[in-house]
C-alpha cells in the first residue's frame, strides 16, 4: 500500500453562530494515497465543501491535525503556508463565479505563475501555452473572457489555472455539477487523464453518485459533519452498510428492468448542526434506530478498509 499523501486525524471545523456553536465538520478522519481519487458525498450541508475548505487552509480548523506527506500542517508559519497553498489547489462548482471576469483566458492561468515568482517574464508566456493545452483549451481562445466561453471550457480554465503550479493535491469541489451531461464526461475524462499523467491526488465532493462511483478510488460518505461510513468504492456500492448511505445508493435509478430497486424514503427530522447532541445524528430519520443509537458512536472496521460508524451494524 502506497504512503498516504493526505491524512486527516479528528478534524473539526465549527462556525461560530447567533444561535450557538455549528459543527460543520465534527471529527472527521481518513487517508488518501499518492495518485488516488477519494469521493465524498453527502446531502446538501453536510460540510462536504467546508472539509475541502479546511483541509487545503482556506480557513483553519477548530480542532484536529492534517499530514500533508506525513508533516503536520495544521498549524504552519505563514512561509509554509505559501507553500502549502501552491501545492494545494481547489477547483470549484462554479467557475463563473471563481473566475475574474476582468481578465482574459491567458491572464487567468498566468496570475499564480506570476505570483510565485518562479519563473522570468519569457516563460510564464511558455508555461500558460503548455498549460491551456494541457487541459484542452485552444490558443485561438487566449485573450477570451469567462463570459464568451461555454460552461465546459470554462470549467478547463479554473482546473488550468489550479494546476499552473504542479500542485500535489486538487480539492475538486462538485467541479461538474454546473456542466451539462454531455460535458460533463469530458471534464471527468480530463482530470482522469491528468491524474494518470502526473499522479496528482483528488479530493472529489458531489452530490451525484454515479460521477463518484465512476471516477473514486474511494469514497467518504458524511452526514452532518460526520463521517459514517468509509471504503473502496466498489465495497462500498456493493455492501452499503450505514442505513443512511443505503438511501443515498437507493436513489440512483436501477437500469435492471427485471430487479428494480426500492427507493428508501427517509422520514423523521433533520437535526441541526448547531450544538448538536451526542450520539448518532442520523437516527432520528432512521428505520433501524434504538435507544443505544443515542449514545456516541464510533468508526469501526467491518471488512478490510471498510469501515462504519453504527451500532447496529454488526
Ligand atoms: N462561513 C460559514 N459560517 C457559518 N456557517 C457555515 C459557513 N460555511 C458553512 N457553514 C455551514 O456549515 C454547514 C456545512 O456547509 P457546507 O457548505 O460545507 O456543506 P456542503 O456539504 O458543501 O453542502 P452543498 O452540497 O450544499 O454544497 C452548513 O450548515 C452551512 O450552513
Ligand atoms: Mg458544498
Amino acid at each position: 500500500m502506497a504512503a498516504p499523501l493526505l491524512e486527516v486525524k479528528h478534524l473539526k471545523k465549527y462556525f461560530n453562530t447567533p444561535k450557538g456553536m455549528l459543527h460543520a465538520v465534527d471529527d472527521v478522519s481518513f487517508s488518501i494515497e499518492k495518485g488516488r481519487t477519494m469521493g465524498v458525498v453527502g446531502e446538501s450541508g453536510c460540510g462536504k465543501s467546508t472539509l475541502g475548505r479546511t483541509i487545503i487552509h482556506l480557513q483553519d480548523s477548530t480542532d484536529g491535525q492534517i499530514f500533508f506527506e506525513g508533516k503536520d500542517i495544521t498549524r504552519v508559519k505563514k512561509k509554509e503556508l505559501h507553500r502549502i497553498n501552491e501545492e494545494m489547489q481547489i477547483v470549484f462548482q462554479d467557475p463563473f463565479s471563481s473566475l475574474n471576469p476582468r481578465m482574459t483566458v491567458e491572464e487567468v492561468i498566468a496570475e499564480p505563475l506570476e505570483i510565485s515568482h518562479r519563473f522570468k517574464r519569457g516563460e510564464i508566456q511558455d508555461e500558460t501555452e503548455r498549460i491551456m493545452e494541457l487541459v484542452g483549451i485552444d490558443e485561438r481562445l487566449r485573450h477570451s473572457y469567462p463570459h464568451e466561453l461555454d460552461g465546459g471550457r470554462r470549467q478547463r480554465v479554473g482546473i488550468g489555472r489550479a494546476l499552473a503550479l504542479n500542485p500535489k493535491f486538487i480539492v475538486c469541489d462538485e467541479p461538474v455539477s454546473a456542466l451539462d451531461v454531455s460535458i460533463q464526461a469530458q471534464v471527468l475524462n480530463l482530470l482522469q487523464d491528468l491524474q494518470e499523467k502526473s499522479g496528482i491526488t483528488y479530493m472529489f465532493v458531489t452530490h451525484d453518485l454515479s460521477v463518484v462511483k465512476h471516477i473514486s478510488n474511494n469514497i467518504c460518505v458524511m452526514y452532518l459533519g460526520q463521517l459514517v461510513e468509509t471504503a473502496s468504492s466498489g465495497e462500498l456500492f456493493a455492501h452499503p452498510m450505514h442505513p443512511y448511505t443505503k438511501a443515498l445508493l437507493s436513489a440512483i435509478p436501477s437500469i435492471d428492468i427485471h430487479h428494480p430497486k426500492k427507493r428508501i424514503v427517509l422520514q423523521g427530522e433533520i437535526v441541526s448542526p448547531i450544538e448538536p447532541k451526542p450520539g448518532c445524528r442520523f437516527a432520528a430519520r432512521c428505520p433501524h434506530a434504538t435507544e443505544a443509537c443515542h449514545e456516541p458512536q464510533e468508526l469501526k472496521e467491518i471488512s478490510a478498509g471498510h469501515f462504519v460508524s453504527c451500532c447496529r451494524v454488526e
